[in-house]
C-alpha cells in the first residue's frame, strides 16, 4: 500500500503536538519534517529541537527533508530524532560521504533532487541510499503546484531500481494530492508527502484516505 507522509509544514504550529497526533490516527506512515534554512531555499522553518519534541508524542517515524547548506554540520543533531534524513545533491559537495555520515548515525539515508536536476545526478549513489525524493516543486513553500515534467524521472529511477536489484523507496513531495498521487504511483513512487492536501481540509482522514485512493488507481 502506497506510504503517507503529511508534511508538517501546512499544520498549526501552535498546537503541533495534536496535528500530528491526529494525522498519526488518520493512517499516515511518516511524520515529514522540512527543515529550510533560509539559504538553500529562501525560507526559515524547524530546526533539531521540533525534532526532540515531537518524536515522543508519535510512534510514527520522522521523515526530516533537509533543504539547508552545509547538512554535515547539523546532520548529528537531527540524527537524535530522525528515522530518515533526506539530503539535496545540490547542497552536498561530497555526497557518498554525507549519505554514509547519515547512516554512521544509525539513521536511514535519503537523497533528494529539485525539479530541474536530472536523475542521472545521483545514479551513483543509488546504492547507498534507502529512500529516493524526487521533488515535484521546487522547495521553499508549501501549496504549490506539482510540476508534472518530473513524473518521467520517477519511472527511471524505478526502472534502475529494477536493473541494479535495489530496494530503495521513491518518494515524491510537493503539489501532491487526489488529483496527482495517481501519476505519481503509476510511475513507480512508494511514499507520497502531502502537507496543504491534508492540514489546509478539516477532516484529515478523509484527505488522507482520497490521495491513497487516488494512489491505488
Ligand atoms: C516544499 C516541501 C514540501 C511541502 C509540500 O519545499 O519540501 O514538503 O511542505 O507541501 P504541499 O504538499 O502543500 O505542496
Ligand atoms: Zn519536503
Amino acid at each position: 500500500m502506497t506510504k503517507i507522509a503529511p508534511s508538517i509544514l501546512s499544520a498549526d504550529f501552535a498546537k503541533l503536538g495534536e496535528e500530528i497526533k491526529e494525522v498519526e490516527k488518520a493512517g499516515a506512515d511518516y511524520v515529514h519534517v522540512d527543515v529550510m534554512d533560509g539559504h538553500f531555499v529562501p525560507n526559515i522553518t524547524i530546526g533539531p529541537l521540533i525534532g526532540d519534541a515531537i518524536k515522543p508524542i508519535t510512534n510514527l517515524p520522522l521523515d526530516v527533508h533537509l533543504m539547508i547548506e552545509n547538512p554535515d554540520v547539523y546532520i548529528p543533531q537531527f540524527a537524535k530524532s530522525a528515522s530518515i534524513i533526506t539530503v539535496h545533491q545540490e547542497a552536498c559537495v561530497h555526497l557518498h560521504r554525507t549519505l554514509q555520515l547519515i547512516r554512521s548515525h544509525g539513521v536511514k539515508p535519503g537523497v533528494v533532487i529539485n525539479p530541474g536536476t536530472p536523475a542521472e545526478a545521483i545514479k551513483p549513489v543509488l546504492t547507498e541510499v534507502d529512500l529516493v525524493l524526487l521533488m515535484t516543486v521546487n522547495p521553499g513553500f508549501g501549496g504549490q503546484s506539482f510540476i508534472k515534467e518530473v513524473v518521467p524521472k520517477i519511472a527511471q529511477i524505478a526502472a534502475w531500481r529494477d536493473e541494479m536489484g535495489l530496494s530503495f523507496e521513491i518518494e515524491i513531495d510537493g503539489g501532491v494530492n487526489e488529483e496527482t498521487a495517481a501519476v505519481c504511483t503509476a510511475n513507480g513512487a512508494d511514499v507520497l508527502v502531502a502537507g496543504s492536501a491534508i492540514f489546509n481540509q478539516s477532516d484529515r482522514k478523509k484527505a488522507i484516505d482520497l490521495i491513497r485512493k487516488s494512489a491505488e488507481k
